[in-house]
């Protein structure tokens, strides 16, 4: 049996890919294999959004390059995903003995690719061609991610996923929830529903994400559902409502304020103020007090001030941000920013901004896990570590991990005392 070995980079709508391409494969003849060196095909599923994803791969390729020459000369190489996107042909004047490069909304052609042809850089975009003749994914994962949504026809100024993954378009209302019931056969508990706009999907009957969530909850095993990513703006009233009167919808929101100052969200192109994002957070707020927001947030965005970044540090307090994720901005090709803007905050600043954001954003982390010290949280169980060692989530995304002699907790909603905390996990006994 021939062997294949992916590795996936980047975000979750990636691993998503991935894990659908796995699934494909093996219905098709191939075996996995952890082993490079092992296999007769490696995929790297790829990540552009920042300039040292990118290259990250090249160095990966290299070194597959090497296990290829040493170990096995059939090997075939294919790079997919956004980095395939954003070079194109390059990828193989770079590498030139990658064999395959198709983008994120092409990487299906892999399949006919092996059978009938030995080389081919294809990125073009066949939107949801890749959603038919896949398998669906053979998850056993307590938490399933289903994308939902994929694209995105907002321009923010930095940012190069509206061209590597195209122009918005969201999958059928009946095709998710067939796979939603899939994975929930499978063992899901937890459905995380996927889109870089997810809050913005909307099918060609007119079906919403509200739609999806309330379908979603009827089904008795599913005990959770979140959604990432949302774009502030389009935050409905029905979501919201939601996180008041659907109690599987757990009261934890991923959304994206990138920067706190109005003169930088402008230059941005987010199509909202400081003011309007936390007018949002205040109405969650009043529908349900318990909700907490996480954030991803760029630093030192050109012609970004220290007063500017004040206003960051100022947003991530106020809110506070809880799971959060910071990085420096990364001009990237393709993006207006590149082409509009200089590049004009000097490393030194931007590593330093980066440095303090990440502290405040750790302290906070921190000062929220300790108050958890004592009170009884919801976990689900989705890891059994052995040995009578368990590892869940709690409601707001914290890890805890608990011990106790109980077993088959795997899937389960316990109640667990939390009796001690870091900045990254609570450790608690079942209650
Ligand atoms: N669709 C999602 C995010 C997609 S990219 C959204 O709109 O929020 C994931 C994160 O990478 C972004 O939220 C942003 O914070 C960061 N990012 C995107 N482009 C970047 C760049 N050029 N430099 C640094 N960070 C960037
Ligand atoms: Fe990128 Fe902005 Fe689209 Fe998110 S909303 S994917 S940050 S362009
Ligand atoms: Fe990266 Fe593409 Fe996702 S650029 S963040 S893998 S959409």
């Amino acid at each position: 049996m021939k062997k294949f070995f992916i590795q996936t980079f980047g975000c979750q709508m990636n691993v998503y890919d991935s894990d659908r391409l796995h699934a494909t494969l093996a219905t098709r003849g191939w075996a996995p294999t952890d082993k490079i060196e092992t296999a007769d095909l490696v995929i790297l599923n790829t990540c552009s959004v920042r300039e040292k994803a990118t290259e990250k791969v090249f160095s990966h390729l290299g070194k597959i390059n090497k296990l290829k020459k040493k170990y096995n000369l059939e090997m075939k190489i294919a790079v997919i995903g956004c980095v395939a996107k954003e070079l194109g042909k390059v990828v193989r004047h770079r590498a030139p003995y990658v064999d395959y490069v198709f983008g994120p909304q092409s990487w299906h052609l892999l399949l006919g690719a092996l059978e009938n042809t030995p080389t081919l850089c294809d990125t073009g975009n066949y939107r949801l061609d890749k959603f038919k003749d896949l398998a669906t994914v053979k998850t056993q994962a307590v938490s399933a991610f289903i994308s939902i949504q994929e694209g995105c026809d907002n321009v923010c100024t930095y940012c190069i996923v509206p061209f590597t993954r195209e122009r918005e378009f969201s999958r059928d209302f009946d095709t998710v929830m067939k796979e939603v019931d899939q994975v929930v056969s499978n063992g899901a508990r937890e459905i995380v529903f996927l889109g870089q706009n997810v809050n913005n999907y909307k099918d060609e009957n007119g079906k919403n994400l509200a739609d999806l969530i309330r379908a979603t909850a009827k089904i008795e095993l599913v005990k959770r559902i979140r959604y990432v990513t949302s774009y502030p703006t389009y935050l409905t009233d029905e979501l919201i409502d939601l996180f008041g009167s659907e109690p599987k919808v757990m009261p934890f929101l991923n959304l994206p304020i990138q920067a706190g100052s109005n003169a930088v969200l402008k230059k941005m192109n987010r199509h909202y103020t400081r003011e309007d994002y936390f007018a949002i957070i205040d109405k969650i707020k009043k529908v349900n007090p318990n909700v907490v927001v996480s954030s991803d947030l760029i630093v030192g965005f050109c012609g970004e001030t220290e007063e500017d970044f004040q206003d960051t540090m100022d947003a991530a307090k106020r809110v506070p941000f809880l799971v959060s994720y910071s990085f420096k901005y990364s001009p990237r090709p393709h993006t207006p920013a590149q082409k509009a803007f200089k590049d004009d905050v000097n490393p030194k600043d931007k590593a330093e901004r980066l440095k303090r954001l990440q502290d405040l954003l750790h302290r906070i982390q921190k000062d929220f896990n300790q108050a958890c010290i004592g009170k009884t949280v919801e976990v689900l169980i989705d890891q059994d570590k052995g040995a009578g060692v368990f590892r869940g989530r709690s409601p707001y995304m914290q890890n805890v991990k608990i011990d106790t002699d109980k077993e088959g907790l795997l899937g389960e909603v316990v109640s667990v005392k939390i009796k001690d905390a870091s900045s990254f996990l609570l450790y608690g006994e079942l209650a």
